[in-house]
């Protein structure tokens, strides 16, 4: 009798909770910022809310804690709307059924320039994008396929990487993004770039062991963003990783938000890391950004 006892109530509690997971992972999506964030994203984000806080009816506060914290990991990246972007797209299609693609796409610059400024991290490297490609490949050779994890528009630098054949896997965690990346990969294809993006948690380490193999792996500027107070998935990330690739390319913001210089631009924890789990590091810097080339 006890134990039925048991079993009902642990069933009501289920039953709540799961109601309370569905109105809210509606409440956070009724925002546009957050409707294309992929839900396996969201639902972490309330289940850690959930668990730190009693939440018997759902308030505005719970809505606005949680989308504060998506707001961090991702909808604080992008520039202006969607649309913009869109429309550029459309551009690069015309301009390119106009072009020669038995020649590097140069004609396409112009756009991909724009397209790159819709996204922080990629607009702030756009002048320096011919430099870090030439002293990563430096050390890593040319490589036939790239890996790029939480890609957000890095992808669409490719002409910057002057490869004339490439495969490209790129994962972010917003099915908007993920749509826009394969239709620049279709425009791109007659240019030697054969692309795939998908929806890929890089927490999710079960789905991260499942990914292809390539030459490089990109984690682009997405250590911080994974990495909090209480879970650092960041190393495990990187020893799965390790024995799919030569070599992993890690970058780190050297500037804060406001753009003033950060006092320890060198992460002397992440390279203490590296040390530990025996993988050895060349570092390349621009003016906004710390790469650590990792290789074995
Ligand atoms: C600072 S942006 C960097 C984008 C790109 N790597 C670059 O450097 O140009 C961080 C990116 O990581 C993505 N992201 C955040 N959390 C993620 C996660 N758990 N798994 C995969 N991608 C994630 C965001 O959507 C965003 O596109």
């Amino acid at each position: 009798m006890f134990i039925i006892k048991v079993l009902i109530l642990i069933f009501i509690f289920i039953t709540i909770m799961e109601s309370l997971t569905t109105q809210l992972l509606q409440e956070i999506k009724k925002n546009k910022k957050y409707s294309s964030i992929a839900d396996e994203i969201v639902l972490e984000e309330i289940n850690n809310h959930l668990k730190k806080n009693k939440v018997e009816k759902i308030t505005k506060q719970d809505i606005k804690e949680i989308r504060s914290k998506l707001h961090r990991l991702y909808s604080s990246y992008l520039r202006g709307k969607k649309s913009k972007r869109t429309k550029l797209l459309h551009e690069l299609k015309n301009v390119i059924s106009r072009e020669d693609t038995s020649k590097k796409p140069l004609g396409v610059v112009d756009i991909i320039n724009k397209i790159l400024s819709t996204a922080v991290s990629a607009k702030e490297r756009l002048e320096d994008y011919e430099e870090i490609y030439n002293k990563i490949f430096q050390i890593t050779d040319k490589p036939k396929t790239i890996i790029d994890i939480g890609c957000g528009l890095n992808p669409i630098s490719y002409p910057y990487m002057q490869i004339d054949n490439l495969n490209y896997f790129a994962y972010d965690i917003d099915n908007e993004d993920i749509n826009f990346l394969n239709e620049f990969f279709k425009i791109m294809r007659p240019f030697g770039l054969n692309g795939n993006a998908q929806i890929l948690d890089a927490k999710n380490l079960t789905n991260v062991s499942m990914i292809p193999n390539g030459d490089i792996i990109f984690l682009l500027k997405l250590i911080d963003l994974i990495n909090t107070k209480d879970a650092k998935p960041g190393e495990e990330l990187i020893k799965i990783l390790m024995n799919k690739t030569k070599f992993i390319v890690a970058s780190f913001a050297t500037r804060t938000i406001g753009g003033k210089p950060m006092n320890l631009p060198r992460r002397k924890g992440f390279e203490l890391m590296l040390e530990r789990i025996n993988l050895k590091f060349e570092i390349i810097k621009t003016r906004n950004e710390i790469f650590y080339v990792i290789s074995r």
